[in-house]
């Protein structure tokens, strides 16, 4: 047998040489929003000085306005499905809803979606800083040796129904791999966190190319080190009988830019799901698995599963202005618009929408895309959609592409999660690594029953 592959390197997070990981806000940035609210509480003419720092004020700093009750604890924000709360502080993504505009770790996803590979924007997300040649070329060749997967996890696989979804076999395989690796529960040891980093962003693409052979009642493709990842990936999911196989370059550099431009989002639903559960210091195959949850959901990332679905519901260009009309009389979404930041167009739909053009070159012109366009072009104009700044997000043109590609509707959520691996991973890291963070556990604002009495009423059989 060939000397085995060196196992891993220990690449801890570093910036500027320190071993100190990228902690948020250690870059030089003048806080312009700097300076005091001052709050008077009219119940009881006391005045308070909060101060306000990065566009924020503490919500802990309410906690002081207080009325006369003794047991009054003081103020708490309420701010249901958090719509206007800084959980974190993070320097990893960076949005401007109103502008357009996404940066990772500073770099315009524009250059990166044209110059980088998927790989490389991985390491970015983690580390903060692009890598040389030796980190890169050393970081290739870990990924690439953890490709495999225990075979209890393939026969796990198998225990699944032809027709499951395969978000519901990513969801479980990637729980289920902690039971593999019971080490990664060492979450203060850089090296455990290393080669959990690297067994995750190397083994989700196999448990998803796993799922698909799975359900097409195919035997399994294992991975080829020779291929690069995306190569590596496709040839899981499309290898027959030849010995090797040979992905179609164009779809080898769409996928990779599919890729990075799903590969972060600052603290989305999942996110903020892996930084949840990830903060009760589980092992991070768990909370991974939080974040495959999370964006199983229709109006998270199962959202480019729902646009093929409403567009093959609309079924012809016809179709398309009574649709809008059900659309704007409540009965329904028009899935793949809106955004909970983006209030404009959603920087990585305009740059799939351009790469829809040199797939479909290969593949013809995908049969949704005429609908597609008719559903932006009437949106983009009728006041309900631009009234609400409802624009298309990056699930609106994915499925198209996909499609066209050849993976099946239900497969497509599981192409984003691959892709957001590597954005679940370095927030993890950075919370676990950011000293302001502990375990998190939000209030509520009680509306029940005051104290009552019990009383047995129906036989429950306690004697
Ligand atoms: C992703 O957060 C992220 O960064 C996510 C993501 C990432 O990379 O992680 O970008 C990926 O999840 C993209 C979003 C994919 N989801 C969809 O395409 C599903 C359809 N979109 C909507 O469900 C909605 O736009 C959300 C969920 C994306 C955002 O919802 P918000 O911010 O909570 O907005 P809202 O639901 O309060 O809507 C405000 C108004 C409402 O109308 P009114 O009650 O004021 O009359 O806009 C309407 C909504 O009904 N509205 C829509 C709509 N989205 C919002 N109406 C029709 N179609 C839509 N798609």
């Amino acid at each position: 047998m060939k000397n085995p592959p060196a196992r891993f390197r220990i690449e801890t997070p570093t910036k500027n040489g320190s071993s100190e990981m990228t902690t948020p806000g250690n870059t030089q940035s003048t806080d312009k929003t700097a300076g005091d609210l001052s709050i008077t509480d009219k119940r009881t003419n006391k005045n308070y000085d909060l101060s306000i720092k990065d566009g924020a004020i503490r919500a802990a700093d309410l906690r002081q306005i207080k009325t006369a009750d003794r047991d009054d604890v003081g103020l708490l924000s309420y701010d249901p499905a958090f719509m206007n709360t800084a959980s974190c502080r993070s320097s990893i993504t960076y949005i401007d809803g109103d502008k357009g505009i996404l940066r990772y770790r500073g770099y315009p996803i524009e250059q990166l979606a044209e110059k980088a590979s998927f790989l490389e924007v991985a390491w970015l997300l983690r580390h903060g800083e692009l890598p040389n040649q030796k980190e890169y070329d050393g970081f290739v060749h870990d990924i690439t040796y953890h490709t495999y997967v225990h075979e209890n996890i393939r026969n796990f696989l198998q225990g699944f129904r032809y027709d499951a979804h395969p978000m519901s076999m990513l969801q479980s395989s990637v729980a289920a791999l902690s039971s593999f690796y019971p080490e990664a529960r060492n979450i203060f040891d850089p090296e455990q966190r290393n080669i959990a980093v690297i067994r995750l962003l190397a083994k989700t693409p196999t448990i998803a190319a796993f799922s698909y052979r799975h359900s097409k009642g195919l035997p399994v493709v294992y991975p080829d080190n020779s291929l690069s990842y995306v190569e590596n990936f496709l040839s899981m999911i499309n290898r027959m009988t030849e010995p090797r196989y040979e992905a179609n370059p164009t779809f080898v550099r769409a996928l990779e830019i599919l890729f990075i431009l799903h590969a972060d989002h600052e603290q989305n639903c999942s996110t903020s799901s892996v930084r949840m559960v990830g903060s009760s210091h589980v092992d991070p195959f768990s909370a991974m698995s939080a974040g495959v949850a999370a964006l199983f959901g229709p109006l998270h990332g199962g959202a480019n599963e729902q646009v093929l679905r409403m567009i093959e519901e609309i079924g012809t260009i016809q179709n398309v202005p009574a649709f809008i009309e059900t659309v704007k009389s409540g009965s329904g979404k028009l899935m793949g618009f809106g955004h909970r930041v983006y209030k404009s167009y959603d920087p990585r739909a305009k740059i799939v929408k351009q790469l829809a053009d040199s797939v479909f070159k290969i593949t013809g012109v995908d049969r949704g895309l005429e609908i597609a366009l008719e559903l932006e072009r009437i949106a983009l104009q009728d006041d309900y959609f631009v009234s609400r700044k409802l624009y298309p997000n990056v699930d609106f043109y994915t499925g198209l592409i996909y499609r066209s590609m050849g993976f099946p509707t239900e497969f497509f959520t599981v192409l984003f999660a691959i892709a957001r691996m590597a954005g679940w991973l370095s927030q993890w890291e950075e919370m676990l690594l950011d000293k302001e963070q502990k375990i998190a556990r939000p209030r509520q604002i009680f509306t029940g029953h005051g104290e009552r009495q019990f009383k047995q009423t129906i036989n429950v059989g306690i004697k």
